[in-house]
């Protein structure tokens, strides 16, 4: 049981590894131990990331381009990890975004590139790789969902709100459907966490003691206070929990 949060040996993919939450995730992930390919899109803003996280872990850590909306992309990211690694532990799946639009007048378009970032590409990133790990007979995948994947939200968040309800019921089904495989899924609910997209509201101090007072912790979240609950169920201290999703909201969705 020593150094059961620990995750030296292990090779972990993070999608959305140079996002606001996604890059805090992947250093984390590394100074616990782990050999982090950091993902998205962007292969100068994942290479940054990779590099720091090597800095700072003294670990290696790489940077592959893919798009979660992508099947192809993912199945080359896996391939590439396989075959510089051997196998995939851990696939935090940090990628997401928000596109908020009045309700009745929501553009359909909107919605439709909502949920395939947010719904289709968790699928297909959960997919891919979680059949790699099946091969493995063990493996451990966090998705993110929010405080929004099971409370309501105003301000143009209903398609936003949809698509995190949706990536809590593929952690649960796909917990089950994989139990019998080693693999465990869970997911991450952060209420608002203060990220480039949203470092308008920390500069804005009117703004930023409103969302702190409904906060029961009375502050926002940062990137870090979403590293710990992700190394546990990274880690094999999370080796009977499956299904799951830690909300790390400050007790948010504790009332
Ligand atoms: N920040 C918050 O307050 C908050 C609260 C609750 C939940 N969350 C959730 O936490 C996750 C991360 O949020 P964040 O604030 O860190 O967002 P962010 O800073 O906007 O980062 C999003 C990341 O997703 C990547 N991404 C977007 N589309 C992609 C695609 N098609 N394929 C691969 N990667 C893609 C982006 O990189 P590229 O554009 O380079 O691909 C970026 O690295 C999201 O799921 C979000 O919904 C955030």
């Amino acid at each position: 049981m020593k150094d059961m949060f620990r995750l030296d040996g292990k090779i972990a993919i993070v999608t959305g590894g140079a996002g606001g939450i996604g890059e805090a995730l992947a250093l984390g992930l590394g100074l616990q131990g782990a050999t982090v390919v950091v993902s998205s899109r962007n292969q100068e803003a994942i290479e940054k990331v990779a590099q720091k996280i090597a800095a700072e872990s003294g670990k290696e850590a790489i940077a592959i381009a893919s798009d979660v909306t992508d099947e192809n992309s993912i199945r080359n990211l896996a391939d590439a990890v396989v075959k510089k690694y051997g196998k995939i532990d851990i696939l935090v799946n940090a990628m997401g975004m928000n596109i908020k639009r009045d309700a009745f007048e929501y553009p359909m378009e909107d919605w439709d590139k909502l949920f395939d970032v947010n719904v289709r590409g968790t699928m297909i990133a959960c997919k891919i790789i979680g059949k790699v790990m099946k091969e493995q007979g063990k493996g451990a995948i966090v998705n993110l969902s929010s405080v929004r994947g099971i409370r309501g939200y105003t301000g143009g968040n209903t398609g936003y709100c949809a698509t995190k309800g949706a990536v809590e019921l593929i952690t649960k089904a796909l917990a089950l459907e994989w139990a019998a495989t080693g693999i465990r899924v869970n997911a991450l609910g952060p209420a608002l966490v203060i990220t480039p997209g949203t470092k308008h509201i920390a500069e804005n101090p009117e703004l930023a003691r409103k969302y702190a007072a409904a906060v029961p912790l009375g502050r926002i979240g940062m990137p870090e206070d979403m590293v710990g609950a992700v190394v546990f169920l990274a880690s094999d201290a999370a080796s009977f929990v499956t299904g799951q999703t830690i909300y790390v909201d400050g007790g948010l969705t504790a009332a």
